[in-house]
């Protein structure tokens, strides 16, 4: 018992939610809604009418996974795939058919922070890709990334769908592009998937599906911490939160306190929330392509190919090292 209470406190999990609850403004980092219930969630999110990112990118690597593969097969033919928060290889499944058709020799290395996931993946993919072989990783981008270049010694594509660059600000995706690259050596490629700025009511009503499976989502990170950290927030006394600023395409969640009211968290600890007080749990920035093109201009890539879905509304780009 004291041992749990122990670990409890010391987990990077525990240190993390007190670091941001104590901050002013208070946060929480996105990267603890995947819990098992937070990937069933998320994957109901991305089968709502309202969020049309997964439709938009599923349908670019549907349609255009041949002429992807393609583009790059014209310069390299033995090349091992590295994909940055996996999920469900839903979309990359069509890009490593491609790859395959062409070049059975490589590894895909699927790398996830939820190790759910990770187990997942690897039980599932040889089913969808004959001959696979895969060798999954579970844990942050950058340090699996450096683990997958200790397994793999061929050229790379890196893959870096979904809205994961999205979830950080123009400055954290400029140094988080800079740290991907110097993993990498010159001639590797990076397919990357950016959100465009388009209506913003369609933006916002992504980030707030009628359902409410998105309002889910966000709270179910207050129960998250109940349940791992013994903390007892009463859910009912928080609101999600989503706004979008059009001007700097950026989307952001938050969880607003209804009351004044206190949490505890462990047996130690006490948070004391105002009226309305927020907590800041997720960005979500869209892009104009002049500045994608600039952010790989800044970051040591160059742009080979976008690829666009029909309506225009998400790009895939090709990024090769310079
Ligand atoms: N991070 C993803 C995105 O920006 C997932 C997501 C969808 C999300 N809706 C959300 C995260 C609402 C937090 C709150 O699209």
């Amino acid at each position: 018992m004291q041992a749990t209470a122990i670990s409890k406190r010391t987990s990077a999990f525990y240190k993390d939610v007190m670091k941001g609850l104590r901050s002013s403004p208070k946060f929480l980092n996105s990267k603890y809604f995947y819990d098992e219930r937070g990937d069933e969630l998320f994957q109901q999110i991305m089968g709502c009418d309202e969020y049309y990112l997964t439709n938009c990118e599923m349908e670019i690597l549907k349609t255009q996974s041949a002429d992807i593969v393609a583009t790059i097969f014209a310069s390299e033919n033995n090349f091992d795939v590295i994909e940055l928060g996996a999920g469900d290889c839903s979309k990359s499944v069509y890009l490593l058919r491609q790859v395959s058709r062409r070049n059975k020799n490589f590894t895909f290395f699927p790398i996830d922070i939820s190790s759910h996931v990770i187990d997942l993946i690897e039980e599932d993919l040889p089913k969808k890709v004959r001959d696979l072989n895969i060798k999954g990783l579970n844990g942050e981008y950058i340090e699996m990334l450096k683990k997958a270049n200790q397994f793999s010694h061929k050229r790379k594509l890196i893959l870096f769908m979904g809205s994961n660059i999205g979830n950080m600000n123009y400055g954290q995706s400029i140094s988080f592009c800079k740290e991907v690259r110097s993993c990498l050596q010159p001639g590797d490629y990076l397919l990357i998937g950016f959100d465009l700025k388009k209506d913003p009511q369609i933006i916002l009503n992504a980030y707030n599906d009628k359902k409410g499976i998105t309002r889910e989502f966000n709270l179910n990170l207050l129960r998250r911490i109940n349940r791992e950290l013994n903390a007892d927030f009463t859910i009912e006394n928080f609101k999600h939160f989503p706004v979008y600023n059009p001007e700097s395409g950026e989307c952001k969640s938050y969880l607003v306190s209804k009351y004044k009211q206190k949490v505890s968290i462990g047996d130690t600890e006490i948070i004391e929330f105002n009226e309305n007080e927020t907590i800041h749990t997720e960005i979500s920035t869209k892009y104009s392509v002049d500045q994608i093109n600039e952010i790989a201009d800044l970051t040591g890539f160059e742009t080979i190919e976008h690829f666009y879905d029909s309506k225009n509304w998400f790009v895939d780009v090709l990024w090769q090292c310079r």
